[in-house]
């Protein structure tokens, strides 16, 4: 790892834990247990792997740094703040899609039921809006607000990519052109706010912080196209996720709506109702024999294209700009 990320990781999960501490108070000290434990931090199988790859919060001090701002510690109430909903959201989601693991270890719902894990989400959420009130100690106030802004518009976008993504499920009447806005959503939402705050923070003019959110959203569709992926096609032990559950729960993810779209053997079956456990893996063989597994990746590779172009016309600066660089094509190759 280079000299900055070893410094900036270590940097985040300081600021994480600082921030989550605001929910450490002896009468419910459980309810702090929970939010240590999805974060990686305490509890069975905690350690580096139980953290998930932390990348909001890397992306936002990255932009920060390549926008010219050495200090990028300045920005860490807001590298925080994103980890926070993402993981918010995570804890959420897991509910939603029934999800029994996470990041290798039992997801919170499972663990301490569906109530109290809606409130462990819930507590995340305020935790990283209270994170974004500690930037008033080195940005003017009104830069707060902006900052503040971005992010509030971004749970928006990314609750309404949930809504999507919900009522999909076991609709067969969908195309490619319903994928993107839920996606969109979903997941670009937050990783072009990270850019976005990144470039704010970092005191970037205003077409770069549009060249740096555009970045962000192109970034975010080829991330969630390759989770597609691994959702049907990635090694459990390398993903700490179900590689079942995508076809089990009816999602319309990309190669599946791919594979409707060729009206083949795989189309057939889907029109049938639920996927039974039983026949996952032959149904995944199928759907990558009918081409969805091709056509997704291509897609994936697309869209990471568009991300570089835009990120090309950010002009990112010194080590933190050839990071950004490089962590755009390694996420397209990532396996977890
Ligand atoms: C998983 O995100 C959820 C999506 C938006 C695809 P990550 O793959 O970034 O999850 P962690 O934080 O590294 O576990
Ligand atoms: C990711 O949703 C988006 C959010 C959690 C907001 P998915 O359901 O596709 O992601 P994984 O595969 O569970 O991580
Ligand atoms: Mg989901
Ligand atoms: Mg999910």
């Amino acid at each position: 790892m280079t000299d900055l990320l070893n410094e900036m990781l270590p940097a985040i999960e300081a600021e994480l834990q600082k921030q989550v501490a605001r929910l450490d108070v002896p009468r419910t000290r459980v309810y702090h247990d929970m939010l240590t434990y999805h974060m990686g931090w305490t509890g069975d199988g905690a350690g580096p792997d139980a953290t998930g790859k932390r990348i909001r919060p890397l992306m936002l001090l990255l932009t920060a740094a390549a926008c010219g701002k050495p200090d990028w510690q300045t920005a860490l109430p807001a590298a925080a703040a994103v980890e926070l909903v993402h993981n918010f959201s995570l804890v959420h989601d897991d509910i939603q899609d029934k999800s029994e693991k996470r990041r290798g270890r039992t997801t919170v719902w499972i663990k301490w039921g569906m109530p109290q894990a809606i409130n462990a989400g819930d507590g995340l959420f305020v935790v990283a809006n209270l994170a974004m009130t500690d930037l008033a100690s080195s940005y003017p106030a009104e830069t707060v607000v902006d900052a503040m802004r971005i992010l509030q518009n971004t749970c928006l976008d990314l609750t309404r990519g949930q809504f999507l993504d919900i009522s999909y499920e076991k609709r067969a009447d969908l195309g490619v052109e319903d994928y993107w806005p839920m996606i969109g959503g979903k997941t670009a939402a937050l990783l072009s706010g990270c850019n976005e705050l990144g470039a704010l923070l970092g005191g970037a003019d205003q077409s770069t912080r549009e060249a740096y959110r555009a970045y962000g959203q192109y970034l975010g569709l080829a991330f969630q196209v390759q989770d597609d992926i691994l959702g049907i096609w990635g090694d459990e032990s390398v993903t700490g996720k179900s590689a079942a559950s995508d076809l089990l729960e009816g999602k319309n993810t990309l190669p599946v709506l791919a594979g409707l779209g060729k009206k083949g053997r795989f189309a057939a079956r889907w029109a049938q109702g639920p996927i039974q456990p039983s026949e996952v893996a032959d149904l995944a063989g199928l759907l990558a024999s009918e081409g969805a597994y091709a056509y997704t990746h291509d897609t994936a590779r697309q869209m990471t294209d568009m991300a570089t172009n835009s990120l090309r016309e950010a002009d990112p600066q010194g080590e933190a700009g050839q990071l950004l660089m490089d962590l755009t094509d390694r996420l397209l190759k990532r396996d977890s």
